[in-house]
């Protein structure tokens, strides 16, 4: 299983994706964080572990990615960024750290003025995702950046479930309909994660959305908040994360 977490900047995507592997390691499976947010730094302290280096890094470097994707639109050559078919167990150490159960694997970041878009590791997280085989009491959780971008260059091909994180906010609600339209296209379940939100809120939100559709209502608490302000690991599980556990081991 390899679920996508995606949703607008802020509603809660790298929190749902920390907290759903927190809940997955507990109950013994082997999981495997992608972040594959070129912009934010968190992720990892979200989990409790250090930024690991990044693939891009282990592939030689952005530059390097770069030229590879110049050349296939200047001589039309095959874009083959890579051809590794890794399983979960066999990802490079230089490129991952681990905990708990937990590996984190970082795609890559922007870390300096003018050094050009993040194309590059849009088409990483894609051949990524692609080429990775997930066995059995496995998991794979890949945390997006804010948008549908991600969307645009097909990362979802290779996933098996899509997670939208929907705050109550009307941008959200206007975002869940086109993600449900580009799934829907593509054929990959999608299940919204209403976070930030009481019974009111969700009554609310529910006059915009498909109900079928809701994994799972999360609340806006004080652990979360305390947490995600200081940079702290979230070492403490929810029920209703537990239920989304649940339905993604369905
Ligand atoms: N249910 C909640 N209760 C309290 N605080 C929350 C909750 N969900 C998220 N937060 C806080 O809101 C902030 C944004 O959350 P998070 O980083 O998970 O969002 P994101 O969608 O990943 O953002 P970005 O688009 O920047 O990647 C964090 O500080 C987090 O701790
Ligand atoms: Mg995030």
């Amino acid at each position: 299983m390899k679920a996508l977490v995606c949703g607008k900047g802020g509603s809660g995507k790298s929190t749902v994706a920390a907290l759903l592997a927190k809940s997955m390691a507990r109950r013994g499976y082997r999981v495997l964080v992608v972040d594959s947010d070129e912009s934010n730094y968190g992720l990892h302290r979200q989990l409790g572990m250090e930024l690991p280096g990044s693939l891009m890094d282990y592939f030689g470097g952005k530059k390097m990615m770069m030229e590879k994707m110049r050349r296939s639109f200047t001589e039309g050559e095959q874009v083959q960024l890579f051809d590794q078919n890794w399983t979960l167990a066999e990802i490079p150490a230089e490129a991952r750290t681990e905990k708990d159960g937990i590996k984190l694997l970082t795609i890559g970041k922007i870390h300096d003025f003018g050094e050009g878009c993040a194309c590059p590791m849009g088409a990483l997280s894609k051949k990524f995702l692609d080429n990775l085989q997930v066995g059995e009491k496995e998991i794979v959780i890949v945390d997006t950046e804010a948008g549908i971008e991600h969307f645009g260059r097909g990362v979802e091909a290779g996933c098996d479930a899509i997670l939208a994180v929907l705050d109550p906010s009307y941008e959200s609600l206007l975002l869940s309909k086109k993600i449900a339209e580009i799934s829907e296209k593509i054929g990959k379940p999608l299940y919204f994660v209403l976070n930030r939100v009481d019974e009111e809120r969700k009554t609310a939100m529910l006059e915009f959305l498909d109900e079928k559709r809701v994994a799972a209502t999360i609340p806006e608490t004080k652990e979360i908040f305390r947490a995600g302000l200081a940079g702290e690991e979230f070492d403490f599980s929810m029920e209703e994360v537990e239920g989304l556990a649940d339905l993604l081991m369905e």
